[in-house]
């Protein structure tokens, strides 16, 4: 006897309910309170509000019944609502709780929480990763999982903390699902939304963490070729200066290339120093 069939006739098939899921980007499978999948489903009129999970179409799951509004939003508008809120915003919060609002970006519809900063946003360093992964979107900071704390051992190398001296945020705030790079769609629409937070952080120093934060701020078509060079970029209210480096997630992998993170490293802490 198959699970379905213990299951009843009209249980979805879990080999398809597995891969919708793996295809959403569900890679866990933890969630705050049990559930018995298996249970006989409450009456309808027992059920409150409570959405259906799931329409039973013989053998085949459907997606659960919530309006995914920024399915709808086209970019154009996406990207002139985000530049529009992101202008309006006054402070780090007001623009925290603009992105909160905001509907433009179908990210939010498959992330579990919006992840916009760590660290001090008065530090005289900015940091911008790419965007959240599974740990970042389950705890809602930056750079919390294996990468963040070997962004941390980095920092420390060169006598910095996140707590004192770092701000850090991410290019895109939600987490793509499976953990892909999020699209050139997905990143112009939030564009807006970092530039504005760096222009209100308004740090000295701005480094950018791997190719598409790079590419997206600094305009960087490689990363090996970019990193550690100085540039200026432009906050919208002054001039400052900008690097960047190889991402922790790569150095996870490829370990040699340490190395070229150490030079850039200490070309930051120059630089903060005054010495270069
Ligand atoms: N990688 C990123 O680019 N950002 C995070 O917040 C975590 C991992």
């Amino acid at each position: 006897m198959s699970l379905s069939d213990a299951a009843g006739p009209d249980a979805p098939d879990p080999y398809e309910l597995l891969s919708w899921y793996a295809e959403m980007g569900v890679t866990e499978a933890l969630d705050e309170t049990p559930r018995n999948h298996f249970a006989d489903p409450a009456p309808i009129g027992e059920r409150g509000n409570e959405q259906p999970r799931f329409r039973s179409l013989p053998g085949r799951p459907v997606p659960p019944a919530r309006p995914i509004a920024a399915a709808a939003t086209p970019p154009d508008d996406a990207t002139l609502s985000a530049r529009t809120l992101a202008r309006e915003a006054r402070t780090l919060d007001e623009l925290k709780s603009a992105l909160a609002r905001f509907e433009g970006c179908a990210l939010k519809a498959t992330a579990k929480n919006l992840v916009f900063a760590d660290g001090n946003a008065q530090g005289r360093v900015m940091m911008v990763g790419e965007a959240p992964g599974a740990d970042e979107d389950r705890i809602g900071l930056p750079f919390v999982g294996r990468s963040g704390q070997l962004l941390d051992r980095m920092l420390a190398a060169i006598g910095l903390s996140r707590k004192d001296d770092v701000y850090i945020a991410n290019t895109v705030p939600w987490r793509p699902p499976g953990n892909r790079t999020p699209t050139i769609q997905e990143t112009a629409i939030c564009l807006p939304f970092i530039q504005r937070q760096i222009e209100l952080a308004d740090p000295d120093i701005l480094v950018c963490i791997g190719k598409p934060s790079s590419q997206a701020l600094l305009g960087f078509k490689s990363i090996t070729a970019s990193r550690g060079k100085w540039v200026e970029y432009d906050t919208g209210t002054r001039r400052i200066r900008a690097i960047a480096t190889l991402h922790p997630a790569y150095l996870l992998r490829r370990a040699l290339d340490k190395r070229l993170a150490w030079r850039d490293l200490r070309a930051l802490r120059a630089a903060l120093d005054g010495k270069n």
